[in-house]
Protein backbone atom coordinates (compact mmCIF):
# COMPACT_ATOMS: atom_id res chain seq x y z
CA UNK A 1 0.00 0.00 0.00
CA UNK A 2 2.74 2.47 -1.03
CA UNK A 3 -0.62 4.74 -2.72
CA UNK A 4 -0.49 6.81 0.55
CA UNK A 5 1.84 8.83 1.29
CA UNK A 6 3.73 9.61 4.79
CA UNK A 7 3.24 13.46 4.13
CA UNK A 8 -0.33 12.85 4.91
CA UNK A 9 -0.10 11.32 7.79
CA UNK A 10 2.68 14.41 9.33
CA UNK A 11 0.41 17.00 7.82
CA UNK A 12 -2.98 15.58 9.48
CA UNK A 13 -1.66 14.68 12.83
CA UNK A 14 -0.28 18.33 12.87
CA UNK A 15 -3.53 19.83 11.74
CA UNK A 16 -5.53 18.22 14.78
CA UNK A 17 -2.98 19.24 17.04
CA UNK A 18 -3.42 22.62 16.14
CA UNK A 19 -7.64 22.16 15.77
CA UNK A 20 -7.85 20.98 19.31
CA UNK A 21 -5.43 23.46 21.14
CA UNK A 22 -8.07 25.63 19.38
CA UNK A 23 -10.58 24.13 21.03
CA UNK A 24 -9.57 23.64 24.13
CA UNK A 25 -11.86 25.44 26.39
CA UNK A 26 -14.94 24.29 25.46
CA UNK A 27 -17.40 21.58 27.13
CA UNK A 28 -17.16 17.92 26.24
CA UNK A 29 -19.67 17.09 23.90
CA UNK A 30 -21.59 17.04 20.68
CA UNK A 31 -20.34 20.56 19.64
CA UNK A 32 -16.71 19.71 20.88
CA UNK A 33 -17.14 16.25 19.29
CA UNK A 34 -18.07 17.84 15.73
CA UNK A 35 -14.52 20.26 16.14
CA UNK A 36 -12.82 17.48 16.50
CA UNK A 37 -14.37 15.58 13.85
CA UNK A 38 -13.30 18.47 11.67
CA UNK A 39 -9.96 16.65 11.80
CA UNK A 40 -10.99 13.15 10.64
CA UNK A 41 -13.13 14.01 8.06
CA UNK A 42 -10.47 14.30 5.78
CA UNK A 43 -9.55 10.51 5.65
CA UNK A 44 -13.38 8.77 6.90
CA UNK A 45 -15.09 11.56 5.00
CA UNK A 46 -17.51 14.81 6.69
CA UNK A 47 -20.31 12.06 6.44
CA UNK A 48 -18.08 8.74 8.29
CA UNK A 49 -18.60 6.87 5.27
CA UNK A 50 -14.84 6.05 5.01
CA UNK A 51 -12.82 6.67 1.59
CA UNK A 52 -11.54 3.99 0.19
CA UNK A 53 -8.47 5.83 -1.27
CA UNK A 54 -7.40 6.57 2.04
CA UNK A 55 -7.63 2.90 2.96
CA UNK A 56 -9.99 5.14 6.29
CA UNK A 57 -12.75 2.90 6.68
CA UNK A 58 -16.34 4.06 7.44
CA UNK A 59 -16.86 4.48 11.16
CA UNK A 60 -20.36 5.73 11.17
CA UNK A 61 -22.09 2.52 11.86
CA UNK A 62 -20.51 1.65 14.84
CA UNK A 63 -21.61 1.46 18.14
CA UNK A 64 -19.94 3.87 20.39
CA UNK A 65 -18.32 1.56 22.87
CA UNK A 66 -16.30 -0.30 20.29
CA UNK A 67 -15.08 3.04 18.84
CA UNK A 68 -13.49 4.52 21.98
CA UNK A 69 -12.33 0.77 22.88
CA UNK A 70 -10.27 1.37 19.09
CA UNK A 71 -9.61 4.48 19.74
CA UNK A 72 -7.93 3.54 23.17
CA UNK A 73 -6.52 0.78 21.84
CA UNK A 74 -4.49 3.02 19.01
CA UNK A 75 -3.67 5.41 21.90
CA UNK A 76 -2.28 2.96 24.08
CA UNK A 77 -0.46 1.01 21.30
CA UNK A 78 -2.59 -2.01 21.29
CA UNK A 79 -3.61 -1.60 17.79
CA UNK A 80 -1.02 0.51 15.08
CA UNK A 81 1.80 -1.13 16.73
CA UNK A 82 2.89 -3.86 13.53
CA UNK A 83 5.39 -2.62 10.76
CA UNK A 84 3.21 -4.23 8.40
CA UNK A 85 0.03 -2.24 9.40
CA UNK A 86 0.19 0.69 7.47
CA UNK A 87 -3.71 1.93 8.10
CA UNK A 88 -3.19 1.18 11.86
CA UNK A 89 0.16 3.25 11.85
CA UNK A 90 -1.06 5.86 9.94
CA UNK A 91 -4.33 6.10 12.04
CA UNK A 92 -2.34 6.00 15.52
CA UNK A 93 -1.11 9.00 15.95
CA UNK A 94 -4.36 10.80 15.14
CA UNK A 95 -5.77 9.38 18.31
CA UNK A 96 -3.09 10.32 20.06
CA UNK A 97 -4.24 13.77 19.88
CA UNK A 98 -6.99 13.02 21.57
CA UNK A 99 -6.76 13.84 25.76
CA UNK A 100 -8.31 11.98 28.17
CA UNK A 101 -8.96 14.97 30.46
CA UNK A 102 -10.77 16.71 28.20
CA UNK A 103 -13.28 14.14 27.25
CA UNK A 104 -11.90 14.02 23.37
CA UNK A 105 -12.77 10.67 23.12
CA UNK A 106 -15.67 11.16 24.03
CA UNK A 107 -17.41 13.73 22.29
CA UNK A 108 -15.58 12.69 18.75
CA UNK A 109 -17.82 9.72 19.42
CA UNK A 110 -20.60 11.53 20.29
CA UNK A 111 -20.46 13.00 17.45
CA UNK A 112 -19.83 9.92 14.79
CA UNK A 113 -22.74 8.08 16.45
CA UNK A 114 -24.64 11.23 15.63
CA UNK A 115 -24.34 10.38 11.91
CA UNK A 116 -26.59 8.73 9.77
CA UNK A 117 -25.36 5.12 9.48
CA UNK A 118 -23.36 5.05 5.60
CA UNK A 119 -24.07 1.58 3.35
CA UNK A 120 -20.71 1.35 1.50
CA UNK A 121 -21.59 -0.92 -1.18
CA UNK A 122 -19.32 -3.81 -2.11
CA UNK A 123 -16.29 -2.82 -4.43
CA UNK A 124 -14.69 -6.42 -4.35
CA UNK A 125 -16.21 -8.72 -7.34
CA UNK A 126 -16.41 -12.51 -6.26
CA UNK A 127 -16.87 -14.25 -3.35
CA UNK A 128 -18.60 -17.67 -3.16
CA UNK A 129 -21.79 -16.67 -0.68
CA UNK A 130 -22.77 -20.47 0.08
CA UNK A 131 -19.40 -21.03 1.11
CA UNK A 132 -19.02 -17.69 3.07
CA UNK A 133 -22.79 -18.09 4.42
CA UNK A 134 -21.31 -21.77 6.16
CA UNK A 135 -18.05 -20.04 7.27
CA UNK A 136 -20.22 -17.27 8.96
CA UNK A 137 -22.32 -19.51 10.71
CA UNK A 138 -20.15 -22.13 12.02
CA UNK A 139 -17.39 -19.48 13.05
CA UNK A 140 -18.77 -16.05 13.52
CA UNK A 141 -22.20 -15.88 14.26
CA UNK A 142 -21.70 -16.96 17.52
CA UNK A 143 -19.83 -13.88 18.48
CA UNK A 144 -20.72 -11.50 16.15
CA UNK A 145 -24.53 -12.42 16.27
CA UNK A 146 -26.58 -14.31 12.97
CA UNK A 147 -27.50 -11.02 12.06
CA UNK A 148 -23.99 -9.71 11.85
CA UNK A 149 -25.19 -6.76 14.34
CA UNK A 150 -22.82 -7.97 17.08
CA UNK A 151 -23.44 -8.98 20.54
CA UNK A 152 -22.64 -7.61 23.40
CA UNK A 153 -22.33 -9.21 26.29
CA UNK A 154 -22.31 -6.66 29.19
CA UNK A 155 -18.16 -7.18 29.33
CA UNK A 156 -16.98 -4.57 26.79
CA UNK A 157 -13.82 -5.33 26.62
CA UNK A 158 -15.33 -8.74 24.72
CA UNK A 159 -17.84 -7.65 23.18
CA UNK A 160 -17.96 -8.35 19.55
CA UNK A 161 -18.33 -5.48 17.85
CA UNK A 162 -21.25 -5.45 14.48
CA UNK A 163 -19.66 -6.27 11.30
CA UNK A 164 -22.60 -4.62 9.07
CA UNK A 165 -22.08 -0.74 7.81
CA UNK A 166 -18.31 -1.62 6.87
CA UNK A 167 -16.27 -1.55 3.89
CA UNK A 168 -16.21 -4.89 2.28
CA UNK A 169 -11.80 -3.78 1.12
CA UNK A 170 -11.56 -3.16 5.21
CA UNK A 171 -13.58 -6.44 6.15
CA UNK A 172 -11.03 -8.32 4.21
CA UNK A 173 -7.81 -6.41 5.13
CA UNK A 174 -8.84 -6.58 8.85
CA UNK A 175 -9.39 -9.95 8.93
CA UNK A 176 -6.07 -10.61 7.72
CA UNK A 177 -4.35 -8.52 9.88
CA UNK A 178 -5.89 -10.51 12.96
CA UNK A 179 -4.78 -14.08 11.17
CA UNK A 180 -1.15 -12.70 10.52
CA UNK A 181 -0.89 -10.87 14.11
CA UNK A 182 -0.62 -7.54 12.59
CA UNK A 183 -4.01 -6.50 14.72
CA UNK A 184 -5.02 -8.34 18.00
CA UNK A 185 -2.19 -9.28 19.71
CA UNK A 186 -1.61 -8.77 23.41
CA UNK A 187 -5.41 -7.72 24.11
CA UNK A 188 -8.34 -10.17 25.24
CA UNK A 189 -10.49 -8.45 22.61
CA UNK A 190 -7.91 -9.38 19.92
CA UNK A 191 -6.82 -12.77 20.76
CA UNK A 192 -10.18 -13.99 21.18
CA UNK A 193 -10.89 -12.62 17.34
CA UNK A 194 -7.76 -14.08 16.53
CA UNK A 195 -8.54 -18.09 16.87
CA UNK A 196 -11.22 -18.39 14.33
CA UNK A 197 -9.39 -16.69 11.40
CA UNK A 198 -5.76 -18.15 12.44
CA UNK A 199 -6.18 -20.55 9.50
CA UNK A 200 -7.86 -18.35 6.74
CA UNK A 201 -6.98 -18.45 3.12
CA UNK A 202 -7.57 -15.58 1.08
CA UNK A 203 -10.66 -17.11 -0.37
CA UNK A 204 -12.50 -18.10 2.70
CA UNK A 205 -11.44 -14.48 3.63
CA UNK A 206 -13.14 -13.85 0.56
CA UNK A 207 -16.25 -15.93 0.90
CA UNK A 208 -16.75 -14.61 4.63
CA UNK A 209 -16.60 -10.96 3.53
CA UNK A 210 -19.16 -11.51 0.80
CA UNK A 211 -21.76 -13.05 3.31
CA UNK A 212 -21.39 -10.16 5.40
CA UNK A 213 -21.86 -7.57 2.73
CA UNK A 214 -25.06 -9.75 2.00
CA UNK A 215 -26.16 -9.23 5.77
CA UNK A 216 -25.70 -5.50 4.98
CA UNK A 217 -29.04 -5.47 3.12
CA UNK A 218 -31.32 -6.80 5.63
CA UNK A 219 -34.08 -5.02 7.18
CA UNK A 220 -32.91 -2.53 9.45
CA UNK A 221 -33.74 -3.54 13.60
CA UNK A 222 -35.19 -6.53 13.57
CA UNK A 223 -33.86 -8.18 17.12
CA UNK A 224 -32.40 -10.82 17.39
CA UNK A 225 -34.84 -13.79 19.16
CA UNK A 226 -34.06 -13.97 23.26
CA UNK A 227 -31.82 -17.73 24.14
CA UNK A 228 -34.01 -20.76 24.66
CA UNK A 229 -33.74 -20.70 28.50
CA UNK A 230 -31.15 -23.11 29.81
CA UNK A 231 -32.41 -26.67 30.78
CA UNK A 232 -31.86 -27.25 34.70
CA UNK A 233 -29.17 -29.09 36.18
CA UNK A 234 -30.09 -32.48 36.72
CA UNK A 235 -27.88 -34.58 37.97
CA UNK A 236 -27.77 -37.27 41.03
CA UNK A 237 -26.16 -35.10 43.76
CA UNK A 238 -24.52 -38.08 44.90
CA UNK A 239 -22.13 -38.65 41.75
CA UNK A 240 -20.85 -35.04 42.69
CA UNK A 241 -17.63 -34.75 44.07
CA UNK A 242 -16.57 -34.48 47.81
CA UNK A 243 -17.05 -30.52 48.07
CA UNK A 244 -18.88 -30.29 45.44
CA UNK A 245 -22.99 -29.42 45.57
CA UNK A 246 -25.84 -28.92 42.94
CA UNK A 247 -26.16 -25.30 44.07
CA UNK A 248 -22.34 -24.58 42.96
CA UNK A 249 -23.48 -26.58 39.56
CA UNK A 250 -26.65 -24.47 39.11
CA UNK A 251 -24.18 -21.35 39.94
CA UNK A 252 -21.65 -22.41 37.39
CA UNK A 253 -24.22 -22.85 34.29
CA UNK A 254 -24.78 -18.61 34.55
CA UNK A 255 -21.51 -18.43 34.85
CA UNK A 256 -20.65 -20.91 31.69
CA UNK A 257 -23.75 -19.68 29.47
CA UNK A 258 -23.37 -15.98 30.23
CA UNK A 259 -21.07 -12.98 30.10
CA UNK A 260 -19.61 -13.52 33.25
CA UNK A 261 -17.67 -17.22 31.59
CA UNK A 262 -17.80 -16.51 27.92
CA UNK A 263 -17.44 -20.92 27.43
CA UNK A 264 -20.41 -20.51 25.76
CA UNK A 265 -18.66 -18.50 22.78
CA UNK A 266 -16.32 -21.62 21.98
CA UNK A 267 -18.30 -24.57 23.76
CA UNK A 268 -21.29 -23.34 22.97
CA UNK A 269 -24.83 -23.42 25.16
CA UNK A 270 -24.63 -26.19 27.10
CA UNK A 271 -20.96 -27.01 26.52
CA UNK A 272 -22.47 -29.11 23.39
CA UNK A 273 -19.11 -28.25 21.24
CA UNK A 274 -18.42 -26.24 18.08
CA UNK A 275 -15.47 -25.46 15.41
CA UNK A 276 -13.33 -23.57 17.59
CA UNK A 277 -13.52 -25.84 21.08
CA UNK A 278 -14.78 -29.16 21.84
CA UNK A 279 -17.97 -31.17 23.16
CA UNK A 280 -17.75 -31.57 27.12
CA UNK A 281 -20.97 -33.31 26.91
CA UNK A 282 -19.41 -36.52 26.14
CA UNK A 283 -17.00 -38.26 28.45
CA UNK A 284 -14.12 -38.03 25.85
CA UNK A 285 -10.90 -35.43 26.85
CA UNK A 286 -8.42 -34.76 25.19
CA UNK A 287 -6.44 -32.99 27.79
CA UNK A 288 -7.43 -34.13 30.78
CA UNK A 289 -8.82 -36.88 32.52
CA UNK A 290 -12.16 -35.84 33.15
CA UNK A 291 -12.02 -35.67 36.97
CA UNK A 292 -13.63 -32.43 39.08
CA UNK A 293 -9.71 -31.43 40.18
CA UNK A 294 -8.95 -32.07 36.70
CA UNK A 295 -11.67 -29.52 35.07
CA UNK A 296 -10.94 -26.97 37.92
CA UNK A 297 -6.83 -26.64 36.63
CA UNK A 298 -7.64 -26.45 33.37
CA UNK A 299 -9.83 -23.39 34.09
CA UNK A 300 -7.14 -21.59 35.66
CA UNK A 301 -4.62 -22.05 33.39
CA UNK A 302 -6.70 -22.47 29.93
CA UNK A 303 -5.03 -24.22 27.03
CA UNK A 304 -2.30 -22.27 25.54
CA UNK A 305 -1.63 -25.15 22.77
CA UNK A 306 -4.80 -27.20 21.76
CA UNK A 307 -4.64 -30.79 20.59
CA UNK A 308 -7.29 -30.39 17.94
CA UNK A 309 -9.14 -27.08 18.36
CA UNK A 310 -8.48 -23.73 16.85
CA UNK A 311 -9.64 -21.40 19.74
CA UNK A 312 -6.89 -20.99 22.23
CA UNK A 313 -8.39 -20.77 25.55
CA UNK A 314 -7.03 -18.13 27.83
CA UNK A 315 -6.25 -18.93 31.61
CA UNK A 316 -10.11 -18.18 33.00
CA UNK A 317 -11.19 -18.08 29.48
CA UNK A 318 -10.01 -14.28 29.79
CA UNK A 319 -12.38 -13.06 32.83
CA UNK A 320 -11.99 -12.08 36.01
CA UNK A 321 -13.31 -15.07 37.95
CA UNK A 322 -12.44 -15.92 41.36
CA UNK A 323 -11.61 -19.44 42.29
CA UNK A 324 -14.79 -19.67 43.87
CA UNK A 325 -16.63 -19.07 40.57
CA UNK A 326 -13.97 -21.14 39.12
CA UNK A 327 -14.98 -24.13 41.46
CA UNK A 328 -18.56 -23.73 40.28
CA UNK A 329 -18.25 -23.43 36.56
CA UNK A 330 -15.95 -26.86 36.65
CA UNK A 331 -19.17 -28.19 39.22
CA UNK A 332 -21.23 -27.16 35.89
CA UNK A 333 -19.22 -28.55 33.64
CA UNK A 334 -18.39 -32.34 35.57
CA UNK A 335 -22.16 -32.65 34.94
CA UNK A 336 -22.78 -32.44 31.67
CA UNK A 337 -21.00 -35.54 30.87
CA UNK A 338 -22.49 -37.43 33.17
C1 LIG B 1 -4.67 10.27 8.02
C2 LIG B 1 -5.93 9.63 7.87
C3 LIG B 1 -6.78 9.44 9.13
C4 LIG B 1 -7.24 10.41 9.99
C5 LIG B 1 -7.00 11.91 9.92
C6 LIG B 1 -8.03 9.71 10.97
N1 LIG B 1 -8.06 8.37 10.70
FE1 LIG B 1 -9.08 6.94 11.72
N2 LIG B 1 -8.32 5.50 10.53
C7 LIG B 1 -7.51 5.72 9.44
C8 LIG B 1 -7.19 4.46 8.81
C9 LIG B 1 -6.30 4.28 7.59
C10 LIG B 1 -7.83 3.46 9.57
C11 LIG B 1 -7.82 1.94 9.30
C12 LIG B 1 -6.86 1.21 10.19
C13 LIG B 1 -6.86 -0.28 9.88
O1 LIG B 1 -7.04 -0.66 8.70
O2 LIG B 1 -6.71 -1.07 10.82
C14 LIG B 1 -8.55 4.16 10.63
C15 LIG B 1 -9.31 3.52 11.59
C16 LIG B 1 -10.08 4.16 12.54
C17 LIG B 1 -10.95 3.51 13.48
C18 LIG B 1 -11.19 2.02 13.61
C19 LIG B 1 -12.46 1.60 12.89
C20 LIG B 1 -12.86 0.17 13.15
O3 LIG B 1 -13.86 -0.26 12.55
O4 LIG B 1 -12.22 -0.53 13.93
C21 LIG B 1 -11.54 4.49 14.23
C22 LIG B 1 -12.54 4.31 15.34
C23 LIG B 1 -11.03 5.76 13.75
N3 LIG B 1 -10.14 5.53 12.72
C24 LIG B 1 -11.40 7.00 14.26
C25 LIG B 1 -10.81 8.19 13.88
C26 LIG B 1 -11.08 9.47 14.53
C27 LIG B 1 -12.07 9.67 15.66
C28 LIG B 1 -10.30 10.39 13.91
C29 LIG B 1 -10.16 11.86 14.23
C30 LIG B 1 -9.76 12.18 15.58
C31 LIG B 1 -9.55 9.70 12.88
N4 LIG B 1 -9.88 8.39 12.89
C32 LIG B 1 -8.66 10.33 12.02
C33 LIG B 1 -7.08 6.94 8.98
C34 LIG B 1 -7.30 8.16 9.58
C1 LIG C 1 -14.99 -15.76 20.06
C2 LIG C 1 -15.63 -14.55 19.58
C3 LIG C 1 -15.40 -14.14 18.11
C4 LIG C 1 -15.52 -14.93 17.00
C5 LIG C 1 -15.84 -16.42 16.95
C6 LIG C 1 -15.29 -14.06 15.87
N1 LIG C 1 -15.04 -12.78 16.29
FE1 LIG C 1 -14.63 -11.18 15.10
N2 LIG C 1 -14.32 -10.03 16.76
C7 LIG C 1 -14.47 -10.45 18.05
C8 LIG C 1 -14.06 -9.38 18.96
C9 LIG C 1 -14.07 -9.45 20.47
C10 LIG C 1 -13.65 -8.30 18.12
C11 LIG C 1 -13.05 -6.96 18.56
C12 LIG C 1 -11.55 -7.16 18.56
C13 LIG C 1 -10.72 -5.93 18.71
O1 LIG C 1 -11.03 -5.08 19.54
O2 LIG C 1 -9.73 -5.82 17.95
C14 LIG C 1 -13.83 -8.74 16.75
C15 LIG C 1 -13.56 -7.94 15.64
C16 LIG C 1 -13.78 -8.32 14.32
C17 LIG C 1 -13.55 -7.48 13.17
C18 LIG C 1 -13.08 -6.04 13.17
C19 LIG C 1 -14.22 -5.07 12.97
C20 LIG C 1 -13.78 -3.66 12.77
O3 LIG C 1 -14.64 -2.75 12.71
O4 LIG C 1 -12.58 -3.41 12.65
C21 LIG C 1 -13.85 -8.22 12.07
C22 LIG C 1 -13.79 -7.77 10.62
C23 LIG C 1 -14.28 -9.54 12.54
N3 LIG C 1 -14.22 -9.56 13.92
C24 LIG C 1 -14.68 -10.56 11.71
C25 LIG C 1 -14.94 -11.87 12.15
C26 LIG C 1 -15.20 -12.99 11.28
C27 LIG C 1 -15.28 -12.89 9.76
C28 LIG C 1 -15.35 -14.09 12.07
C29 LIG C 1 -15.58 -15.53 11.65
C30 LIG C 1 -14.64 -16.08 10.70
C31 LIG C 1 -15.21 -13.65 13.45
N4 LIG C 1 -14.97 -12.31 13.45
C32 LIG C 1 -15.31 -14.49 14.55
C33 LIG C 1 -14.92 -11.69 18.48
C34 LIG C 1 -15.10 -12.79 17.66
C1 LIG D 1 -11.77 -18.86 23.05
C2 LIG D 1 -12.40 -20.16 23.07
C3 LIG D 1 -12.65 -20.83 24.42
C4 LIG D 1 -13.30 -20.31 25.52
C5 LIG D 1 -13.91 -18.94 25.67
C6 LIG D 1 -13.31 -21.36 26.50
N1 LIG D 1 -12.68 -22.47 26.02
FE1 LIG D 1 -12.47 -24.24 27.02
N2 LIG D 1 -11.32 -24.94 25.50
C7 LIG D 1 -11.07 -24.28 24.32
C8 LIG D 1 -10.12 -25.06 23.54
C9 LIG D 1 -9.55 -24.69 22.18
C10 LIG D 1 -9.82 -26.22 24.30
C11 LIG D 1 -8.83 -27.34 23.98
C12 LIG D 1 -9.23 -28.18 22.80
C13 LIG D 1 -8.06 -28.91 22.23
O1 LIG D 1 -7.20 -29.35 22.97
O2 LIG D 1 -8.03 -29.02 20.98
C14 LIG D 1 -10.62 -26.11 25.52
C15 LIG D 1 -10.64 -27.07 26.50
C16 LIG D 1 -11.44 -27.03 27.61
C17 LIG D 1 -11.59 -28.10 28.55
C18 LIG D 1 -10.89 -29.45 28.47
C19 LIG D 1 -11.55 -30.29 27.40
C20 LIG D 1 -10.75 -31.49 27.01
O3 LIG D 1 -11.35 -32.34 26.33
O4 LIG D 1 -9.56 -31.57 27.28
C21 LIG D 1 -12.49 -27.69 29.52
C22 LIG D 1 -12.94 -28.47 30.71
C23 LIG D 1 -12.88 -26.36 29.16
N3 LIG D 1 -12.25 -25.99 27.99
C24 LIG D 1 -13.75 -25.59 29.89
C25 LIG D 1 -14.01 -24.26 29.63
C26 LIG D 1 -14.71 -23.37 30.52
C27 LIG D 1 -15.34 -23.78 31.84
C28 LIG D 1 -14.72 -22.15 29.95
C29 LIG D 1 -15.28 -20.85 30.51
C30 LIG D 1 -14.77 -20.44 31.79
C31 LIG D 1 -14.02 -22.26 28.67
N4 LIG D 1 -13.60 -23.54 28.52
C32 LIG D 1 -13.87 -21.21 27.76
C33 LIG D 1 -11.57 -23.06 23.92
C34 LIG D 1 -12.27 -22.20 24.76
Amino acid sequence: MTRHSAGHLTTAAGAIAVLLSACGGSEPGLARGKLIYDACAPCHGEDGAGREELAAPAIAGASDWYLKAQLLKFQGGARGYHHTDLEGLRMRPMSRALFADRGDIESVVEYIVSLPIPDPPPTIEGGDLEAGEAEYLALCANCHGRDGRGVETGVRELDAPSLLHLNDWYLESSIAKYRDGARGVGDAAGTTMRAPVADFTAERISNVTAYVMSLQRLPRKVAAPPPPPLDPVDVDPAILPEGVTLAMAQAGQEIFNGAKGICFTCHLREGTGGPLAPSLTDAEWLNIDGEYESIVKIVVAGVPQPTQYPGVMQPRAGRPLTDEQVRAVAAYVYTLSR
